[in-house]
């Protein structure tokens, strides 16, 4: 490829007349932002241990009241794109939260999409427009874009849960804000139960959900049978996969970041090929190792790491006996919208 000319190999009084008129000769950086062949990638393979997250989020219980923190987190930020950023990839955030017995974080609404994987506790609950949505281990719960959300907790022992959001993304495009709200008013449980059986979806008067987010809760007792039930009925199947989608239409459950639940039968390893989105993947049972360019990871319970895109990834159960079940967030949906997703074989 050809060399293109430097920035210094321009005189002084030229570059500094263009500086003066807001202008930038484009051919000194057009290979950085037109890379050949693949992206300039900050994203690092990167992992969070579950053992040594824990105490230092549950110091924070001590150390800072919640109504000084309205969300106690702990962002697992990427090193590749610097820690202030708090970013896990180019569009995803993630951070730990701890919410303690009788606690609660204030409603409120924003523009960026969130969703919620529960660690660990029981009795917390999220309420999303209205609608309690009970916080049990695997859960995965969704607060969508500009939808009302306040997390309480009314039992004995901490609750800490994975958020999952494409912040970075919405705050790059400068359309990341956030409204204050009262506490509100819980009018119904969670509409999980009426989209629970796969293949049936409500109709009252032959009218259906024209809701963009029917389904709020998707609960890890049901995700984790339907897995099971699914490695059972095809054993000869790829991947024992599977995605969480609108219940109505089938799409992705949100429109920028995509999210599955993938099982692992005892011993099987699992070749994923190169894809131009970036994952991240947590541990919800057993053990894996995830292996990418030169980094492996182990994956024990609630670990988590995060893979750059356009590299294949290798994910193996480490135990011969039990099934390994993994929590996988990428933003495939987003980049289809663009366009620019591609699988490289
Ligand atoms: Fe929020």
């Amino acid at each position: 490829m050809l060399e293109l000319g430097r920035l210094e190999d321009l005189p002084e009084d030229y570059r500094t007349a263009l500086a003066e008129q807001n202008l930038v000769p484009l051919w000194p950086s057009l290979r950085a932002v037109l890379p050949p062949r693949k992206p300039a990638l900050r994203t690092r393979p990167i992992r969070w241990t579950y053992a040594s997250l824990r105490p230092l989020l549950l110091r924070t219980g001590q150390l800072t009241p919640i109504e000084r923190a309205e969300r106690r987190v702990l962002v697992m930020a990427n090193p590749g794109h610097g820690l202030e950023k708090m970013q896990a990839t180019s569009t995803i955030y993630l951070g730990m939260q701890l919410l303690l017995p009788g606690e609660w974080a204030p409603a409120h609404k924003h523009t960026p999409n969130a969703a919620r994987m529960i660690v660990e506790g029981n009795g917390a609950y999220t309420t999303v427009n209205g609608e309690k949505c009970s916080m049990e281990r695997g859960d995965l719960i969704l607060t969508p874009t500009g939808q009302w959300h306040e997390h309480g907790h009314s039992g004995s022992q901490p609750v800490i849960w994975l958020d999952v959001l494409d912040l970075p993304l919405v705050y790059y495009a400068e359309a990341s804000y956030v409204i204050e709200g009262q506490a509100q008013r819980t009018d119904s449980e969670a509409t999980e139960q009426a989209y629970l059986r796969g293949g049936v979806v409500p109709a009252p008067r032959f009218i259906r959900s024209a809701a963009h987010h029917p389904m709020l809760r998707y609960p890890w007792s049901e995700v984790r049978q339907a897995l099971l039930g699914l490695a059972r009925a095809q054993p000869e199947i790829d991947a024992v996969q599977l995605a969480y989608v609108n219940p109505e239409n089938g799409d992705d459950c949100q429109k920028i970041l995509g999210f599955s639940a993938l099982m692992l039968r005892p011993g099987e390893h699992l070749q994923l090929p190169a894809r131009s989105s970036a994952m991240v993947f947590h541990q919800i049972e057993g053990a894996a190792d995830v292996t990418v360019e030169d980094s492996r990871f182990r994956l024990a319970g609630a670990d988590t790491c995060c893979v750059p895109g356009y590299a294949p990834v290798g994910l193996r159960n480490t135990s011969a006996d039990n099934p390994a079940f993994l929590f996988v967030a990428d933003d495939a949906p987003f980049q289809k919208k663009l366009g620019v997703y591609e699988v490289r074989s």
